[in-house]
């Protein structure tokens, strides 16, 4: 990461925010329509380093308005075609990062029962396995640098990597889908811990953001937004 930081800031001036995107392009196709929402925020304030689990086209509008992106292309097979396809469109932004993992049996287990709407925590003790992926993930960065994280994998086991970045005190945490699929992507089993308030988009498949209470700049320009925060429920 520290090799890394110097490269991005001595390149830093490639880094400048482009100009407006075309959000048309974004919102027409199901796996980028969480760019419109973002935007809103995104428009106004520049993420320092932005971590995704799942790539795609957003990623380059992520690069356009974050210092620096690190995907993780997260998935239960060892297929890298997806991965290196963007990895080559990519190329060209220095601030990028790319993180090919393939989870354990346990995970792949889980992930299959999670889109049969089973709730995977009751055949299969995965939880800590998820946990420790994450772990070995994170440990190549700072922690501390991490400014936001969006849950977009093409694994289903969405609600309990929320849950694992709310424990590990990230300052801002989004996830797309929200507004579908509840039991697949266990969405349901999110525990909102009481120093963060969450704020839902619902048009198009849903984007939540889960802010932590300090980080009082985003909350003010969340709530100037069309979503609707979550004020008292501790469930998502
Ligand atoms: C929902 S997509 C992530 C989209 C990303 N957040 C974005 O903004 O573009 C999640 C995963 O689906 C898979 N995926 C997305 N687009 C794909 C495609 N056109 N072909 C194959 N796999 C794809 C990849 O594994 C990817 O990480």
């Amino acid at each position: 990461m520290k090799i890394w930081s110097a490269l991005v800031r001595s390149c830093s001036f490639k880094n400048m925010r482009l100009g407006n995107p075309d959000l048309k392009e974004y919102t027409a196709s199901d796996y980028t329509d969480h760019i419109r929402h973002f935007h809103k925020l995104f428009k106004q304030k520049k993420i320092s380093t932005f971590l995704e689990f799942g790539l795609g086209k957003g990623t380059e509008y992520f690069l356009q308005h974050c210092d620096h992106v690190i995907s993780v292309e997260l998935l239960c097979s060892d297929d890298r075609s997806w991965f290196e396809y963007c990895q080559k469109k990519l190329i060209n932004y220095p601030h990028w990062k790319g993180v090919f993992v393939q989870g354990s049996d346990v995970i792949a287990q889980a992930d299959r029962l999670a889109l049969e709407e089973i709730d995977p925590s009751s055949k299969v003790s995965y939880l800590d396995e998820l946990r420790l992926t994450c772990d070995k993930i994170l440990a190549q960065f700072s922690l501390d640098d991490l400014e936001l994280v969006f849950i977009d994998p093409g694994i289903h086991l969405r609600g309990d990597l929320v849950n694992i970045m709310l424990k590990k005190n990230i300052p801002i945490i989004a996830a797309h889908d929200t507004k579908v699929s509840e039991k697949v992507y266990g969405w349901n089993r999110i525990i909102v811990p009481s120093d963060y308030q969450a704020f839902k988009f619902v048009k198009g498949l849903g984007l939540t953001l889960w802010v932590r209470k300090d980080r009082l700049d985003v909350i003010q320009l969340l709530q100037k937004t069309n979503c609707k925060p979550c004020h008292v429920r501790k469930r998502h």
